[in-house]
């Protein structure tokens, strides 16, 4: 069981990855139509795929975690939502999406420019919300796992390059007293 399966009962727990999501969800859900199939990578238990379900055809969550996956599921039934998780890793996606969203996954996946071009083959337009480059203070649990200590614009610019890209912050992280993690979404549109 990892780090994942662990916390996924008590994930929705915590306000401030509610408060995240949220913020990701108000950002993107303007840009979908109701036509739209999209994938979430990295689900987790659904904070923002399943919340953007409403606005879309369908939602297709994967995450290498087994326990979030269910939890997702049992969260579609229940509130009875055009969404389905699968216990998948990024690169083993091939099926083709209109949209792909992802908030706070890429900071645990290691080969960025392989996630790049993963991402080309598979979506048109991509959504990635994670954290501002950080001093490795932001996991309060340890960094197992955990391959970059957020981004900078420019590496971000640099590993994407492919695609045109708009960044901006979106939202920021309060912990304890005086501890503040901005997060960025990123903009992605495959050139045609
Ligand atoms: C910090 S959690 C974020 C979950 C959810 N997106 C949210 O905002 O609540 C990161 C998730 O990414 C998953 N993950 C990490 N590496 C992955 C990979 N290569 N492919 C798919 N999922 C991955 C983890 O299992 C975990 O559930």
């Amino acid at each position: 069981m990892n780090r994942f399966d662990k916390e996924a009962l008590s994930w929705d727990d915590l306000p401030r990855r509610v408060e995240l999501a949220k913020a990701v969800v108000r950002e993107v859900k303007d840009k979908l139509k109701k036509d739209d199939k999209v994938l979430d990578f990295g689900c987790g238990t659904g904070l923002v795929g399943l919340n953007l379900a409403p606005f879309v055809k369908e939602v297709v969550g994967i995450d290498t975690s087994l326990k979030m996956v269910e939890r997702f599921n049992e969260k579609a039934k229940l509130l009875n939502l055009n969404a389905k998780a699968f216990k998948k890793d990024i690169f083993e996606v091939d099926e083709v999406f209109d949209v792909a969203v992802s908030s706070m996954t890429i900071h645990h996946i290691k080969d960025l420019n392989a996630l790049s071009m993963k991402l080309q083959n598979i979506a048109n337009k991509i959504f990635i919300a994670d954290l501002c480059k950080e001093d490795g203070t932001f996991h309060d649990h340890g960094n197992e796992g955990v391959e970059h200590f957020g981004f900078l614009k420019k590496e971000l610019f640099e590993i994407f390059r492919d695609f045109d890209l708009e960044y901006r912050v979106i939202h920021t992280i309060k912990k304890g007293e005086n501890r503040e993690y901005p997060v960025f979404l990123l903009e992605l549109t495959k050139r045609r």
